[in-house]
């Protein structure tokens, strides 16, 4: 499984940089980022082999088009995330036939995920947490994504979105998801183990006392 950082905080992708295959940001993200949209972008696009998601903020399909071209010559990297909705999905059919790669946010049921896979979209996004924070099952949906995917071998990949623990990681990877987008809190926690350090800190007491 591919593992996204999810955020637009530069520093985050410096210190992840080794282990993650992508990011993917969106306008609330780049706003906690306290930076200009264009600026901070660039930078990520610039500091990351793989793709990196940045999210249009029209509500036409005109204008949204209109946004995709112009980041999708940010970078060759750029995926334009496109919200589910039904000019989005028309935005990302055209999209699709120009070459744009996007990925399809805001993704809350399956049927949503068929449709942005039919209009050609590269990625859809469902959002685990937020559906987890309603008293859904955010895992189950992504499941049912995955086998409708499956079923009609739409190459379309599934983001495991809104992430809120490791847990859903883990769960992401269970089910076959191709990527989990990992806020920088969460991805500190996927390596950590209380364990593991208490391991680490014997074996160096140790060697302390063997003779060299
Ligand atoms: C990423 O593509 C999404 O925008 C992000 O994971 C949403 O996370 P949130 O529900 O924690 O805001």
């Amino acid at each position: 499984m591919k593992i996204f950082l999810d955020t637009a905080e530069l520093d985050e992708i410096k210190k992840y940089i080794e282990l993650i295959d992508g990011v993917t940001t969106n306008p609330t993200l780049v706003m906690k980022s306290e930076r200009n949209f264009e600026q901070v972008c660039k930078d990520i696009i610039k500091k990351v082999k793989g793709p990196v998601s940045v999210e249009t903020v029209s509500e036409s399909e005109e204008m949204m088009i209109k946004e995709a071209i112009e980041f999708a010559k940010w970078g060759k990297n750029v995926v334009v995330k496109i919200p589910m909705t039904h000019e989005g999905l028309k935005a990302v059919k055209e999209l699709s036939k120009k070459g744009v790669k996007t990925n399809v946010t805001l993704v809350f049921s399956a049927n949503q995920a068929l449709l942005a896979a039919k209009a050609g979209a590269t990625y859809v996004s469902p959002f685990v947490g937020r559906l987890d924070d309603q008293g859904m099952d955010g895992m189950q949906l992504v499941a049912e994504i995955l086998d409708i995917f499956e079923n009609y071998e739409f190459p379309t990949e599934v983001i495991v979105a809104s992430v809120r623990s490791p847990e859903h990681v883990k769960a992401a990877a269970l089910l076959g998801a191709h990527i989990a987008t990992v806020p920088p809190q969460i991805m500190e926690k996927l390596f950590k183990h209380s364990r593991t350090d208490e391991g680490m800190r014997k074996f160096m007491e140790d060697w302390e006392k063997v003779s060299k």
